[in-house]
């Protein structure tokens, strides 16, 4: 049996519709189980509560499992979280385990810097320490980020983000959950980081530009600076954690400038790379503000 933690957030769900395309048995990890309606109601998809913080919840989960997807919030306690689960689910005798992580992409780029992407280094660590077979991933920002300045494209026309002329390699969660699933369900991937990212570097200003194509509507890149942009996700209900994170994150985007395109993933498991034009023009109903969107701010 596969499970996949954290199957209630963004890209969870995205695996787990994954798991489902295929017809390929699944079971899925939920702490809050009002939040698991969605989930149950998918064929092949076993859905069973616990907390990874909780290793006596865990139980009816970690039996008969032999790979894990493991995935939870970018919080602060992601370290805490994901290393009481690697506990775990040694302990049940998984076979593998696949951590989630992520990556900028940037030359220079140094994950050790700031909080969040720390943990993720910490974590890795302590699961190549723990000797369970594993496999990294190492996603770059997700298009769906961008979901988050909806609310400012709708009211003002703009994309208001502190990047300056920093340019991004975002890539789409469905195609990290299509990767996912076939490094889950294949062999041979134990003690390999995949590395991926989307197919183009873009600047603010050409993202602004792809989603004012598809919703056909002006969409202006403002570089705002990060304090102003701080108040913002503030006022947007982000806890200010949360929001000084992305501001240190943005900060030093800014500074080093053209991320790197990686497709190398893509291409070794025969997925076409999602351009952010098709991105936005598939999601154009969310970019007009007319479809609702799942925000990581909460
Ligand atoms: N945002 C990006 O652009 C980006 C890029 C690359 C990588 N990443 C990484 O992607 C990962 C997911 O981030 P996200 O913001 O997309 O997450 P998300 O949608 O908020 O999903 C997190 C999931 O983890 C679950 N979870 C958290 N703590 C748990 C616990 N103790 N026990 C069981 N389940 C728990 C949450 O359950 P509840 O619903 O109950 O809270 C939720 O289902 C993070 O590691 C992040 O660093 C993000």
């Amino acid at each position: 049996m596969i499970l996949v933690t954290g199957a209630t957030g963004r890209p969870g769900s995205a695996v787990i519709r994954e798991f489902v395309r295929h017809g390929d048995p699944v079971r899925a990890l939920v702490r809050t189980p009002a939040k698991a309606a969605e989930l149950q109601a998918l064929p092949v998809v076993d859905v069973v509560v616990g907390d990874m913080l909780r290793p006596d919840s865990l139980s009816a989960a970690l039996e008969g499992v032999d790979r894990v997807l493991m995935i939870s919030g970018a919080g602060p306690d992601m370290l805490e979280t994901q290393c009481t689960f690697i506990d775990a689910a040694k302990r049940a005798g998984v076979g593998r385990i696949v951590k989630f992580s992520g990556d900028d992409h940037f030359t220079g780029w140094d994950a050790e810097k700031f909080r969040s992407t720390r943990n993720h280094e910490q974590v890795q660590r302590y699961l190549l320490a723990s000797g369970v077979p594993w496999t990294v991933l190492r996603p770059s920002q997700f298009m769906e980020a961008y979901f988050e300045e909806v609310p400012d494209i709708v009211a003002r026309g703009e994309l208001r983000l502190p990047l300056g002329e920093a340019a991004l390699v975002p890539i789409a969660i469905d195609d990290i959950a299509s990767i996912a699933h076939s490094v889950l369900t294949g062999d041979g991937h134990e003690y390999t980081t995949y590395r991926m990212s989307g197919p183009q570097a873009l600047t603010g200003a050409g993202v602004a530009a792809d989603i004012a194509a598809a919703i056909d509507r002006p969409v202006r890149y403002v570089d705002v600076a990060p304090q102003t942009k701080r108040s913002e996700w503030l006022g947007r209900g982000y806890p200010p954690p949360r929001a000084d994170a992305f501001v240190e994150l943005f900060d030093e985007r800014r500074k080093l400038g053209t991320a790197k395109v990686n497709v190398a993933t893509h291409r070794r498991f025969g997925i076409e790379p999602t351009t952010f034009h098709e991105f936005a023009a598939r999601h154009a109903a969310v970019f007009r503000g007319e479809r609702a969107y799942r925000s990581a701010a909460a």
